[in-house]
């Protein structure tokens, strides 16, 4: 009996030895802009057929007639800067800090030393599954459209262009047999000034993207308190002096966790944090993106005004042909769909113009604690393929509550928007309901969408007119 007792702890404490070692990877969905979407949208692809086409609000009946993506590439590899520091960062650590950790002494860098921040194969996964649950969720809006009813617009990075083919090359699986396919017809357009604005904006360029003031609460928190105690453990798992590691160092150290996990499936690195570690590292992920991508900044979000009025003229003009149409032949149609690909630099600004995830309270080195409840909170809202999707309805009454002395009478449309992050339905700022008013929306957002001048917003003296 206490043998057998014995022989059973001893299995349990291998296991749990064992489990140990293994669980401190995806089962911490905290990698901030770096975590894979699969992790944090696992999506059930059953009965998807036709979900989002009809929806209906009071007497209205509503069916999808447009619609407009904006998405994130899917995981890529990490950059040229990360690659290097974590191999400076192995080659610090002696060889008994790296035996203190399994598999850290063994450990070769995985990653290309290029600067090319390639689409890995997950994020063409991630994209392609995109483009399939698009095409099914509206399936009666897209089938039996002409492929030029489609808009593809890309920045001008590889990756982008990838995710667009991977999203294209799901959403045509799905529609094969009604869309009229010609692969020649494929040709997203280069778009920088709607989905790399942050590199053509000089205001921002200079006054945010290459200014560490801009960033001060980001570096006060790398080299503040939480992290600190990040250092202090790490480096007793280590047995290393509380001065080998730096607080970006231990930030480096968190980025390679993550695309090894995300990558390969597993990382050494990641079994030197604990989920309290990696919800402060999520933090420190989330203070960089707040001020570079989020609130943190008007000149963030102003900037993104082209593509805000961009989405909404294209919207006008779909609503005006619909309203016009007589359904003769020769008709040109309209867009249907319009899909853009872009990156954390694109959406995370948009999401702000539109009004989301603004926190009453800015994100700041001295607030961890207060901010476990935070909207901003990039793992779920901003990870590799992210995307915004915003679905125009148009609606009219359903027949029994038409007057019926009133049957010839012309009824018009109405036209109502729903939006969608990470395909899941979610409140337009000032709206009451999920489904709003078109006319509602595009009023409070008239400001970017009718009077966006990219020019001056991004001069960087605006005062030096004239
Ligand atoms: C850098 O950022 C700080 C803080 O936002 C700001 O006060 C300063 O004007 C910025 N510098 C430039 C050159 O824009
Ligand atoms: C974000 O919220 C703050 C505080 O409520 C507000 O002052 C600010 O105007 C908001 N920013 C945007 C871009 O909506």
């Amino acid at each position: 009996m206490a043998a057998t007792r014995r022989v059973g702890a001893l299995v349990m404490c291998i296991l749990s030895v064992f489990f140990a070692s293994l669980v401190p990877l995806s089962a911490f969905k905290y990698f901030s802009t770096k975590t894979p979407y699969v992790w944090v949208h696992p999506s059930d692809d059953k009965d998807l057929e036709d979900k989002w086409f009809n929806d209906k609000i009071g007497d209205l009946m509503c069916s999808a007639v447009h619609t407009s993506i904006v998405a994130r590439h899917g995981t890529r590899f990490p950059g040229q800067d990360d690659v290097q520091k974590i191999s400076e960062i192995h080659g610090k650590l002696d060889q008994e800090a790296l035996k203190a950790v399994p598999d850290l002494h063994t450990w070769k860098n995985p990653f290309p030393d290029n600067d090319q921040k390639s689409l890995a194969e997950l994020g063409e996964s991630e994209l392609e599954s995109l483009g399939k649950r698009t095409a099914q969720r509206l399936f009666s809006l897209f089938a039996e459209e002409d492929i030029d009813s489609f808009r593809y617009i890309i920045s001008s990075k590889e990756r982008a262009r990838d995710s667009s083919k991977s999203f294209y090359d799901g959403f045509i699986k799905v529609l094969q047999e009604e869309v009229d396919e010609d692969d020649d017809d494929y040709e997203p357009e280069v778009m920088d000034k709607l989905l790399r604005f942050h590199t053509i904006c000089d205001k921002y360029v200079k006054s945010v993207g290459e200014n560490k003031t801009a960033m001060k609460e980001y570096y006060d928190l790398e080299s503040g308190g939480p992290v600190t105690e990040i250092i202090k453990k790490v480096s007793k798992k280590l047995g290393t002096t509380e001065d080998t590691l730096t607080g970006a160092n231990i930030r480096t150290i968190y980025l390679m966790c993550g695309y090894e996990a995300a990558i390969f499936g597993s990382s050494p690195w990641c079994q030197l944090f604990d989920e309290e570690d990696m919800k402060i590292l999520e933090y420190l992920g989330d203070v960089k993106h707040y001020y570079k991508n989020g609130a943190g900044h008007d000149i963030t979000w102003k900037q993104a005004c082209p593509l805000v009025s961009d989405i909404f003229y294209t919207m006008d003009d779909a609503i005006e042909a619909l309203e016009t149409m007589d359904g003769s032949e020769d008709e040109d149609g309209y867009i249907i769909g319009q899909f853009a690909f872009g990156h954390a630099e694109t959406l995370g600004p948009l999401f702000t113009a539109l009004g989301l995830y603004n926190d009453s309270q800015p994100l700041r080195a001295d607030n961890f604690n207060k901010m476990g409840e935070r909207k901003f909170r990039t793992s779920k809202i901003l990870p590799f393929g992210a995307n915004l999707q915003l679905i125009l309805y148009e609606c009219e009454p359903q027949e029994q509550y038409l007057n019926p002395d009133d049957e010839e009478a012309e009824h018009a449309p109405e036209y109502y928007i729903k939006l969608l992050v990470n395909e899941k339905p979610e409140m337009i700022p000032g709206c009451e309901e999920l489904l709003c008013p078109f006319s509602k929306v595009r009023e409070s957002l008239k400001e970017q969408i009718d009077n966006c001048n990219f020019i001056k917003t991004c001069k960087l003296h605006p005062h030096d007119e004239l």
